[in-house]
């Protein structure tokens, strides 16, 4: 794998920030985090680098589609094999990156297992209803054989008014793990996809869609400091 090229300076160096999307539920909006919250990161002034491990490649894909409907060829999008991780880590890191987001398929498989050993921080995006429960259980359980749990959080996506109690089920199933709810989550908005159809971040328009994603950047970067305070003091 090659990173593609990228146009954008390198910036003064940064401690790089590596940040894996899991969830053992297909659906659940991890390429849709990974995406918006590339594009915010980029737009704060982070080199961000999305590597996409999803066979799918629906992040890579994306990114062919923004580059031919806007012309904007970052943040810097590839796909690869999970296998190739650590070089991917590499290559974009010597690229300039200082802002790596990881997307990974919704199962649970050495995949996510190996996006969460080199990442710093490990988001699991989930939706609410009892499927989403289960599924957020069984994440968590599996995360938890691998003692990955200190390192992750989970972010609640597309909720909506009405879904008190399916959050609140939500809460109470990462609490059995001990792992943290991200204090703001992502609305269900249309503008999630209609941004993306036109090869946009929701960052890159106004509105509620964008607020909820600066909101998210900036609870995941709280957690990550948190996370990496406490490993370093083991
Ligand atoms: N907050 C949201 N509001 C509205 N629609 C959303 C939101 N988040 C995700 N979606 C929509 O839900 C669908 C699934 O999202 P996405 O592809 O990001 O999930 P995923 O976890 O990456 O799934 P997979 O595991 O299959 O790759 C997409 O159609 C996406 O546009
Ligand atoms: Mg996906």
């Amino acid at each position: 794998m090659r990173a593609k090229k990228s146009s954008q300076p390198v910036k003064a160096k940064r401690t790089p920030q590596i940040w894996a999307f899991v969830n053992g539920k297909g659906g659940a909006g991890k390429t849709t985090s990974v995406i918006n919250l590339s594009i915010a990161g980029q737009r704060r002034g982070h080199y961000a680098s999305v590597l996409d491990l999803d066979i799918l490649k629906s992040a890579e894909r994306w990114s062919e589609l923004r580059a031919e409907l806007t012309g904007e060829e970052e943040p810097v999008i590839v796909h690869g094999a999970p296998d190739k991780l650590k070089e991917m880590i590499d290559t974009v890191l010597d690229e300039g990156s200082d802002l790596v987001l990881i997307d990974t398929p919704g199962s649970l498989d050495r995949t996510m297992l190996l996006a969460a050993q080199v990442s710093d921080i490990v988001v699991i995006p989930t939706r609410t209803s009892v499927l989403d429960q289960n599924a957020l259980r069984d994440t968590l359980e599996f995360l938890g054989l691998a003692e990955k749990l200190s390192k992750c959080v989970v972010l609640l996506n597309a909720t909506a008014k009405g879904q008190a109690n399916d959050i609140a089920k939500v809460r109470s199933v990462a609490k059995e793990f001990d792992v943290p709810v991200a204090g703001v989550g992502i609305e269900d908005l249309p503008a999630f996809g209609t941004t993306l159809a036109k090869g946009r971040g929701a960052v890159e328009a106004r509105g509620k869609a964008a607020k909820n994603i600066e909101a998210a950047f900036d609870e995941i970067e709280t957690h990550r400091a948190r996370i990496m305070r406490a490993a370093g003091s083991k």
